[in-house]
């Protein structure tokens, strides 16, 4: 065990999670190796707290709430690598951001009413505002190509306003070459169709891929083969814009471990039941369906043997639905023992229900590429959040 996992448990009588921030930058350098041919922009909602390590590390970060924009300025983020994105950007949030004469970074075009406030300020402000046209999949997100197509026809009424390019994500945990393939060649048409017909030429393409984590032991994962299969299928595009890969889980998965103590063991009804400190309030993974699949897991200090006993593993909230795994094996467990899972830097602590029960939100480490250690946010009560306060007004 690493000495310094074993310090923080002793300082933790609750659930926690660690960042390693060497795993996050060994991350970053394998996808940078294997995707030669673009630049790579982090989706900060995939773990915020990690950004201020990362952001020497990338051209690009993806903010897609004023929340995560003012946790991007506070840490640093230099505005030229900011993409505003979103699908509701508050008219006032865009306003203050595009009147900002700091302000170098990008937004994102989700609606032909936000086109127009943004043409709109730039002339207000009289400033030039560039953006990326994001074209939509078919759900909520982006607009059509015909409204693309509007904007750009109609692009010289606009002069304060630079359309880079566009944007183009369809949806996460993606594993298929073919649809990799048949969104790519989709988005080159599409591009060609604008030059041969506008005579407009993309700057850039930013493409989220939703590159996939492979979170449960049953699922394999070839992703040198998929990242080859991907570049080789980029060289295949006749449009040449720059191409930038909005990346969350597949940057930030494994750089992240949770840890929860167990509270309490039963049998009930011949089941095995296993409660820790933690709970869905605290961890989420991605594609888990009713606790039936494995992450992976594993008792600090302990070797898991072939044929352990099997576990249901559950959280401490009121709900039947807290259950982390189902029939987990594990070695010889006893009440105080650290179950500690893997891969659960991105997203994992974020999507939980972190407000039903008023329980405590786990506290948050990073560990430096260095050995050093610093708490990021200490264990979080939140009964000021669940707690009425009267104001009349
Ligand atoms: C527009 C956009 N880009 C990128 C991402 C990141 O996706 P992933 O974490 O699968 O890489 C998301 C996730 O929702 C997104 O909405």
């Amino acid at each position: 065990m690493n000495r310094n996992i074993g310090k923080l448990i002793q300082m933790n009588d609750s659930a926690f999670y660690v960042f390693d921030i060497k795993e996050l930058k060994n991350r970053i350098a394998y996808l940078k190796s294997k995707l030669p041919d673009v630049s790579l922009c982090y989706a900060v909602k995939a773990n915020p707290m990690i950004t201020g390590e990362i952001m020497d590390d990338l051209p690009r970060f993806e903010i897609c709430s004023p929340g995560e924009a003012r946790i991007c300025q506070r840490l640093g983020v230099d505005t030229e690598k900011m993409v505003i994105s979103g699908v509701y950007k508050t008219p006032a949030f865009i306003e203050e951001t595009a009147a900002d004469p700091d302000f170098k970074g990008i937004f994102t075009v989700e609606s032909m009413r936000q086109y127009d406030l943004l043409c709109a300020l730039s002339e207000k402000y009289g400033r030039t505002l560039q953006v990326l046209l994001r074209l939509t999949n078919g759900s909520q997100f982006g607009i059509n190509a015909s409204d693309i197509e509007e904007i750009i026809a109609k692009r010289e009424n606009h002069p304060g306003i630079v359309l880079k390019g566009i944007q183009f994500f369809s949806g996460t945990q993606k594993t298929s070459l073919k649809k990799f393939a048949r969104e790519l060649s989709h988005l080159d048409q599409f591009l060609i169709h604008l030059k041969e017909t506008l005579g407009y030429e993309a700057e850039e393409l930013e493409y989220g891929t939703g590159f996939p984590v492979s979170y449960f032991k049953d699922e394999e994962l070839d992703e040198d083969a998929l990242l080859d299969g991907f570049t080789g299928i980029l060289r295949e595009m006749i449009s040449h814009p720059k191409i930038t890969l909005e990346l969350g889980r597949s940057i930030a998965a494994s750089c992240g471990r949770y840890y929860t103590h167990v509270v309490d063991m039963k049998q009930n009804k011949g089941q095995n039941y296993l409660l820790t400190d933690g709970g869905m309030h605290h961890i989420v993974y991605f594609g888990q369906h009713m606790a039936m699949k494995h992450p992976f897991l594993s008792a600090v200090g302990k070797e898991t043997p072939e044929n352990g006993t099997s576990w249901t593993i559950c959280g401490s909230l009121c709900s039947m639905n807290d259950i982390i795994v189902k029939q987990a094996v594990l070695p010889d467990i006893e009440v105080g023992d650290v179950i500690c899972f893997e891969k659960t830097g991105a997203y994992c602590m974020t999507e939980g229900i972190a407000l039903f029960l008023t329980r405590d939100l786990p506290a948050l480490y990073i560990q430096r590429e260095d050995e050093s250690v610093y708490c990021i946010r200490s264990t979080f009560e939140t009964e000021e959040l669940n707690m009425p306060e009267y104001e009349r007004i």
